[in-house]
């Protein structure tokens, strides 16, 4: 599966272009940004194998998607979708196909960042998914993925094109994008944050587990973690959604962290905090209600990050969380805003 790739396109937020380009220069000192073709999505000039091998090892933070750009192509016409998918279809056989591995399941993953462009998304996935018979294709649970970034550079609408293994991507999503559905009954959008961090760190929740949520209102987490049958301690001086209120297996206790901590006495398999507080205070809280937490358990935090000095707020909360326990996991997801999402082992 593997093809050389000279080029790799990076995705992270928007707020956090310099992060994610600090991370990349750490992995690949000599790399430059070509530009950044979208919001968030920069072109670098950095072979994509560097960047993947570096961040194997030690997955980076803010970078959320990576993947190779192999061929670089530059698209004449804009007006006749047809013959734009001929030219995609032409550069995936020449430069793709002939090293994507046989048997292993597949998908195309297609990004289009100019509006100007005559393609949707769905066009091109298919288009370049029915040159392909050697492979199965798997949309949800791919292991290599063909992706396609279609966007301008120097005025010059241009499509990137690379193949890689799913594992290399640091997402299995297009640009790192893992979008749930909107269903009835959802009590807050926080709860695609919990459910896309459940997922990328691989955390599992034991049913008829107990569970605490600290700033917890108005309750989108412990909805998620009730949903999956456990029973839910929810701390926040704030109202809880009145759907939760009358649920038996959700105690709710109306105060601050700070003041619950010197009355609990119950030990939980989870611990997962989403107040909004500065960084360094929420950790320290953290790392305080460690006692809680057995020995098997795991936490998971979110670190608001403040509009300056972003990294090393982010930094010292790090440092202090690893007093009490083992960093397993730290990403900004596609779901957090100005914050990161810690993924913790008692030590
Ligand atoms: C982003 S909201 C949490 C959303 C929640 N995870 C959900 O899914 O609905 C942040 C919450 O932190 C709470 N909070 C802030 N400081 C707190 C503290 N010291 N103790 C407990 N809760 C706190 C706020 O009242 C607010 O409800």
């Amino acid at each position: 599966m593997a093809v050389s790739a000279p080029h790799s396109l990076l995705t992270c937020h928007a707020d956090s272009v310099d992060l994610a380009l600090r991370e990349a220069r750490q992995a690949a000192p000599d790399g430059a940004l070509i530009a950044e073709i979208a919001e968030g999505v920069l072109l670098l000039n950095v072979p994509f194998a560097q960047l993947a091998e570096a961040w194997r090892a030690k997955p980076p933070i803010f970078a959320r998607h990576l993947c190779p750009a192999t061929t670089t192509l530059p698209l004449p016409s804009l007006d006749d979708a047809e013959t734009l998918l001929i030219l995609l279809q032409n550069a995936c056989r020449e430069a793709l196909l002939p090293h994507l591995a046989p048997y292993v399941p597949f998908s195309v993953q297609t990004r289009v960042f100019d509006a100007a462009v005559p393609l949707k998304p769905f066009a091109v996935n298919t288009a370049l998914a029915a040159l392909v018979s050697a492979a199965p294709l798997e949309v949800r649970q791919p292991q290599q993925v063909i992706s396609v970034a279609i966007g301008r550079l120097n005025g010059q609408p241009t499509a990137w094109l690379g193949l890689s293994a799913v594992a290399d991507n640091l997402s299995s999503w297009a640009g790192g994008a893992r979008r749930f559905k909107h269903e009835a009954g959802r009590i807050s959008r926080s709860e695609f944050k919990l459910l896309e961090a459940l997922e990328v760190f691989r955390l599992s929740t034991p049913a008829r587990g107990d569970a605490l949520d600290l700033g917890a209102a108005p309750g989108g987490w412990t909805h998620v973690l009730r949903e999956r049958g456990m029973s839910v301690t929810a701390v926040d001086p704030a109202a809880l959604d009145p759907r939760l209120l009358s649920d038996p297996a959700v105690r709710y206790k109306r105060m601050t962290a700070e003041a619950f901590l010197p009355t609990a006495r119950e030990s939980y398999d989870l611990i997962v905090n989403d107040m909004r507080l500065d960084a360094r205070a929420s950790a320290r809280l953290t790392v305080a209600y460690r006692r809680l937490l057995k020995a098997e358990g795991w936490a998971l935090i979110t670190l608001k990050l403040p509009h300056s000095e972003r990294l090393s707020a982010l930094e010292s909360a790090l440092e202090s969380l690893e007093r009490a326990y083992r960093i397993a996991g730290a990403r900004q997801l596609f779901h957090n805003r100005s914050e990161v999402t810690v993924h913790l082992r008692p030590r």
